[in-house]
């Protein structure tokens, strides 16, 4: 779709029923995200989010999806060596997945990227993951924006080529300013999709109960609350018209909006 010019719009889900909902309002992509870590089980963060919550999850999805994109996201601690990378890698696969998707790029022996590339090398697509790693809130202090300072946005950059030179397919940039989106966007031929990181992403994701507005609290700027603003028209119900809009929305770079972005 990258080449085409073709906007890429991707979203959560982690049930059978909302599966369904997704494939027929369009979506491109369905990642089972360890962001159920907050939306289902309501923790602060995604840590204790387990292999075997994601494989749950990932079975009831798969149960549902048709003909979509399926990613799994590989959960804390799941990818620490590339023997278990590729072992728990191994698992999304049996279960349904598509492609796997890791959180950063470090590189050296020992790193995520050397997991990375082991995964690929024993034929199993990677989708990266750079900016805000929320596996790694503690190390960064928060849920902050990445890639503010030069310094910072040249190490991204750098590990957003090394992720594509490595053979990932595909990689999520959350919470970046979007002229680095968009550098980033323009820098790499694989398709980057994008969380708050502007609107010349090649495609956007958004949680499924952020675009619904049902997660509790306060959400980031970058969220919109697709089923405000829906209509219960076509003989559709008003969340499979929600989950379109938003289709819509990523299709015709209307969203996410300046006021959407850092
Ligand atoms: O866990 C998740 O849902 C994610 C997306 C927000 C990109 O990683």
């Amino acid at each position: 779709m990258k080449p085409q010019g073709k906007k890429i719009a991707v979203l959560t889900s982690y049930d059978a029923s909302f599966t369904t909902r997704i494939e027929q309002a369009g979506a491109d992509v369905i990642l089972v995200g360890d962001s159920l870590g907050g939306v289902i089980h309501g923790q602060a963060t995604t840590l204790s989010v387990t292999m075997d919550d994601m494989l749950y999850h990932m079975r009831h999805v798969t149960y549902a999806r048709q003909q979509t994109l399926l990613i799994g996201d590989m959960p804390y601690h799941s990818y620490e060596n590339k023997q278990l990378a590729l072992e728990n890698a191994k698992r999304f696969m049996d279960t349904g997945a598509d492609m796997v998707k890791l959180e950063g790029a470090g590189m050296g022996a020992g790193s995520i990227s050397e997991s990375i590339e082991h995964i690929i090398n024993n034929g199993i697509p990677v989708c990266g993951h750079l900016g805000l790693l929320p596996q790694s809130v503690e190390e960064l202090g928060g849920y902050k924006v990445q890639g503010r300072e030069q310094a910072a946005a040249e190490q991204m950059i750098t590990d957003a080529k090394h992720l594509e030179s490595i053979g990932v397919d595909m990689v999520v940039l959350e919470c970046i300013p979007s002229t680095l989106g968009n550098t980033i966007s323009g820098t790499i031929s694989i398709p980057t999709i994008g969380i708050g990181a502007g609107v010349d992403c090649d495609g956007q994701v958004l949680v499924l109960y952020d675009l619904l507005g049902i997660t509790p609290g306060k959400l980031p700027k970058f969220v919109k609350d697709f089923l405000a603003t829906a209509s219960a028209s076509n003989n559709e119900n008003l969340i499979v018209n929600a989950i379109k809009d938003f289709v819509v929305a990523v299709k015709e770079s209307r969203f996410p909006t300046v006021e959407q972005s850092y």
